[in-house]
């Protein structure tokens, strides 16, 4: 996507040729900066702390942590320590381990003086699969908000509530749920966003906000608690979320707060779509609920906000009083039975096993 009529990817490779570049998301929407990735521990810093994030962009960056490390260490001793350094950085989003099960299987059985140049090569396919990916769920996903707007009378826009960021900054490039909403603005379909603030880490306020507003693509930003009521008074024609992992039943994970959304959707008859690629999907899960793994963060990320002060100074303030416990489990499961449909680079299908396995019949037998 374009920054300032600039085209940019989320990750790319440096013009010296080795380094990785990122976009550090913990410093937008008020300052733009790029960062180097030069290490497998920058690479892991990078994912750990979150300058990058969302489930695709974790992997790709993942990947290329593993090219970093190779140019350090290409012995199997390296392999494996960069496989269980980069995989002990965040624990919900499967395409961390789905790129790293990739990248050891592809350099354990070549010889060690080309792994480097084996693990860049391929570090960069699975960016270019990424982005080929999501353009697939963009057009996926245009359908159904064609449909919605031929569906509504006159030239009213099409009202979609998005939680969370899965645009083009939680990808490599136009995002899972955003890229419908990308295709159909420049179609000229008239859509507006409401993006939920998404608390504690705000990437809704600060993510889906910024690029949006970069794009041209009408929204507002709503507080977390205001979607049952939008939806009981006809404000959202339909939800479009991301997911950081799919249970092979279609159940899925994704940013804490989804799960309420699904179920006020469900409640008002709103549909309730969840756009993934295919490396989110864990094959090894059937019940989402039971076994996906929760990530647990600081709970300073609850009992502080940070922003900026009317003087442009970027400042953290303490919200509770001083020493209030908090607890801040970073993800919910939403269950299939309240997701009207998946959208996937390869279709939308129903939110089950038979739907998904009937799509990607070769990932579902081999697992
Ligand atoms: O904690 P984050 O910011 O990595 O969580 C991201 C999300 O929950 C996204 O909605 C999800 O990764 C889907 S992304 C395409």
């Amino acid at each position: 996507m374009k920054i300032d009529g600039q085209p940019y990817r989320t990750i790319w490779l440096a013009e010296d040729g080795w380094s990785v570049e990122i976009i550090d998301q913990t410093k937008l929407p008020h300052r733009f900066e790029v960062e180097s990735l030069c290490s497998l521990d920058d690479a892991a810093h990078a994912i750990r702390a979150m300058l990058v994030r969302g489930a695709p962009l974790i992997g790709a960056t993942a990947a290329y942590g593993m090219a970093l490390a190779m140019r350090d260490d290409s012995s199997d001793v390296g392999l494996e320590h960069a496989y269980d350094v980069l995989m002990a950085t965040r624990p919900t989003a499967v395409n961390l381990r789905w790129a790293l099960d990739d990248m050891r299987m592809r350099l354990q059985d070549q010889p060690r003086d080309v792994r480097v140049e084996r693990a860049y090569a391929r570090a960069a396919e699975v960016c270019d699969e990424d982005v080929a990916i999501c353009s697939a769920i963009g057009d996926h996903g245009l359908a159904l908000i064609r449909a919605a707007y031929e569906a509504s009378p006159g030239d009213a826009p099409v009202n979609i509530l998005t939680h969370c960021n899965a645009g083009w900054l939680a990808t490599v490039d136009w995002g899972t749920a955003l890229a419908p909403i990308y295709k159909a603005h420049d179609l000229g379909i008239p859509v507006h966003v409401w993006a939920d603030e998404t608390r504690p880490r705000n990437q809704g306020a600060a993510l889906t906000a910024w690029e949006l507003g970069r794009h041209g693509v009408s929204h507002a930003v709503v507080a977390d608690n205001a979607g049952g009521h939008m939806m009981q008074h006809g404000l959202v024609d339909l939800c479009i979320t991301g997911t950081d992992r799919t249970a092979a039943s279609g159940d899925v994970a994704n940013k804490i707060g989804t799960y309420l959304k699904a179920l006020a959707a469900h409640d008002n008859g709103v549909p309730f779509y969840v756009a993934l690629p295919s490396p989110t999907i864990d094959w090894t899960l059937t019940d989402g609920v039971r076994d996906i793994p929760i990530e647990q963060r600081d709970q300073e990320e609850v009992t502080h906000i940070s922003g900026k002060s009317a003087s442009g100074d970027i400042v953290s303030v303490q919200l509770t009083p001083d020493g209030t416990p908090a607890a801040n489990p970073a993800f919910d499961v939403t269950p299939a039975r309240l997701v009207t449909g998946l959208i996937t680079e390869r279709g939308v299908c129903p939110a089950s096993a038979m739907g998904l396995a009937e799509l990607f019949p070769e990932l579902a037998e081999a697992s």
